[in-house]
């Protein structure tokens, strides 16, 4: 049986310093007192995730932004649009805030999200206080859509909190907000024109400096060999089709018949997980556009793909 808990029961275990999985209109996450070094250490630990990878701090209100990070203009821009929603900005960080040093790895910045779900937002309301929430997922592995996936990666001694299958499917948009020039460190639901249409151009991250450390190569990985761009697919192999399948599959799984993109996005990660559970030796993927949120979708699978682990 899944431990499954409320709201009320989640937010008691948050303040007793326990960590509680809980939906976000992107993907579950595994949150914690963002202010309690103890509570956060054990996120890295039970993700198994390096402490040089800072967490994204979730609020409820623009007044908990102000007291830990420094809102400058396009950040009041963005937020104003875009939250509470998939959007995190990083931010140079308020000097007297009380986050946890762990939780931002040591750095003068910091990434800030006001999500949407409903079951976050009350949860964030009852605590008024900041979580910090990684992907409920151990590192370098796919990120969970469902309830389902989180007990599938840590067992059932984990508190989950049910909130439906995630309706975005893919982690937040992450934009560099730290200097003159914005840069987009990770595609998500919230695309890069939309930003673009309120504060003019911004960059892609260029390569070569870690900017956002977790977004390192092998990333989001099924445990089998994944090749993208298929255009014929092996006996052995199972297909994540977008639009009409391949023939000659072992296993099928279309993201999108009808090839619309939100559909897609919401449906990749399942895909991965079904895949991964399933006697395919290997998977592969069709194209996917590269419009809107088919760039979010095609880093995650570009990451995906790559047998190089970096760490
Ligand atoms: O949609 C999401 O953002 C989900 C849900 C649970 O809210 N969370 C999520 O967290 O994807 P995580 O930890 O899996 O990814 C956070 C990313 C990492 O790549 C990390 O390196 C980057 O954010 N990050 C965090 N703080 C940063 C900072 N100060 N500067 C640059 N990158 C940062
Ligand atoms: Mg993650």
């Amino acid at each position: 049986m899944a431990y499954f808990v409320t709201v009320p029961q989640a937010a008691q275990l948050i303040l007793n310093g326990d960590i509680v999985a809980v939906p976000t209109e992107t993907v579950y996450g595994l949150a914690a007192n963002g202010t309690n070094d103890l509570a956060v250490a054990k996120i890295y630990a039970l993700k198994n995730r390096p402490v040089f990878n800072p967490l994204i701090l979730h609020i409820a209100t623009t007044e908990q932004a102000h007291q830990i990070a420094h809102m400058n203009t396009m950040a009041l821009i963005l937020a104003n649009a875009f939250w509470p929603g998939p959007l995190t900005m990083v931010l140079p960080a308020q000097h007297n805030n009380n986050i946890s040093k762990l939780a931002c790895a040591g750095l003068s910045t910091i990434a800030l999200r006001m999500p949407s779900h409903p079951v976050m937002h009350e949860l964030l309301n009852c605590l008024k206080l900041p979580l910090a929430s990684p992907s409920a997922n151990p590192s370098e592995h796919i990120s969970p859509t469902q309830s389902m996936h989180v007990i599938h990666n840590f067992g059932n001694q984990l508190p989950v909190i049910e909130g439906g299958p995630c309706a975005a499917g893919v982690e937040s948009t992450i934009i560099d907000l730290t200097s003159n020039l914005p840069v987009i460190l990770r595609h998500g639901p919230i695309t890069q024109s939309q930003i673009e249409n309120l504060i003019g151009p911004i960059s892609h991250h260029i390569t070569g400096e870690i900017k956002a450390p977790g977004q390192l190569l092998r990333h989001y990985a099924p445990n089998k060999p994944l090749r993208i761009n298929a255009s014929f697919v092996h006996n052995n192999e199972g297909l994540v089709a977008f639009g009409a399948p391949l023939q000659g599959a072992q296993m099928t799984i279309n993201l999108s018949l009808s090839q619309n993109l939100q559909e897609a996005a919401a449906n990749l990660f399942n895909a991965l997980h079904l895949m991964d559970q399933s006697s395919v030796e290997s998977i592969a993927v069709m194209p996917v556009p590269h419009q809107g949120i088919g760039a979010a979708i095609n880093d995650r699978l570009k990451r995906a793909a790559s047998s190089l682990a970096t760490f």
